[in-house]
């Protein structure tokens, strides 16, 4: 048994890792998922620690589903500019443009952000959350605007957008995708709603990065230009070695479709946080108490034992 896997027994401890995760990391997660999957399965296990490798909204939703257990975060600087972008000022401000209307808010976002929302969706149970909500209700859909625009067109009524966004998947270039499908006319272009709608139009395949994943192994295309951060091609290459994956082209020189909050942690970040027990994901109670009533509305809409 190696030394990280001996320090997880003696400290009853998983690691949960996002598919964004360098490909050393999610070898030796216990679980590999989307933001959703992460959260659902720390609330399913017994252990005291989880390390989550992600970032911080990932940690803190998981904190506030797991208030018992330590949650630790390997880089504490490990952010995410959608979510650091949207500040409750700015938040608060734009619904108070849109008084009564229904707050939908991606868990891309803070917790305090969460707290001012009604339910909390992720980009795996959006269209499921939003169809449920009475048609004579404004909704107002945050901080991801591109998600919510596709979210928007697949219902067919209107979501008031707040217009933010991951600078990750609008680097992508539609472009470049395009004269890559020309080149490779057999590939299938998969991508992540976050990306802009001149790369979403072209897709054959919209979903979260679990859907897209599920995708690659039940499509029978043998080719897929890949329009999310590279990393899940690792667990694509995993799931169907025979099949070729093609990273989605950003713009120019700018080799952005790599998350670099994501990529903040590393596998020493992750043994050296469970040997100290430290950097942990505190969260001040209030504010959990008041996060969590619009992610029990996620769970009460969809289903889901979180
Ligand atoms: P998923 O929930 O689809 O994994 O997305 C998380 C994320 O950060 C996308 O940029
Ligand atoms: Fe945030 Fe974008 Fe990175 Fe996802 S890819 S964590 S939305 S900055």
């Amino acid at each position: 048994m190696d030394d990280l896997e001996k320090l997880k027994q003696e400290k009853n401890a998983l690691i949960i890792a996002h598919y964004y995760q360098e490909p050393e990391i999610q070898d030796v997660a216990d679980y590999v998922g989307d933001s959703l999957g992460m959260a659902l399965y720390a609330k399913k296990q017994k252990c005291r620690i989880a390390v989550v490798a992600g970032v911080r909204f990932m940690a803190e939703t998981i904190k506030v589903l797991n208030p018992d257990k330590k949650i630790l975060l390997p880089d504490s600087n490990a952010g995410c500019s959608l979510a650091d972008s949207c500040t409750p000022e700015v938040f608060s401000y734009f619904l108070s443009k849109h008084p009564g209307a229904f707050v939908m808010t991606y868990v891309n976002s803070s917790l305090e952000i969460k707290a001012l929302s009604d339910v909390i969706c992720t980009s795996s149970n959006a269209l499921k959350i939003a169809s449920q909500i009475p048609a004579d209700r404004q909704i107002v859909f945050g901080p991801d605007q591109h998600l919510g625009r596709f979210i928007m067109k697949k219902l067919g009524r209107p979501l008031i957008l707040f217009p933010g966004n991951c600078f990750v998947h609008m680097s992508f270039s539609a472009k470049e995708m395009v004269r890559l499908k020309e080149r490779f006319p057999d590939a299938a272009i998969i991508a992540h709603p976050e990306c802009e709608e001149s790369v979403l139009s072209h897709a054959e395949f919209v979903g979260s990065t679990s859907q897209l994943l599920k995708y690659t192994k039940e499509s029978p295309k043998k080719k897929f230009i890949v329009m999310t951060e590279a990393g899940i091609i690792h667990q694509m290459k995993k799931l169907n070695p025979d099949k070729e994956y093609i990273v989605g082209p950003d713009l120019e020189g700018c080799s952005c479709n790599e998350c670099p909050h994501m990529k903040l942690n590393t596998l020493e970040k992750v043994t050296d946080c469970l040997e100290r027990e430290e950097p942990e994901m505190i969260v001040k109670p209030a504010l959990a108490k008041a996060a969590m009533k619009p992610l029990q509305k996620m769970v009460e809409m969809t289903g889901s034992p979180a």
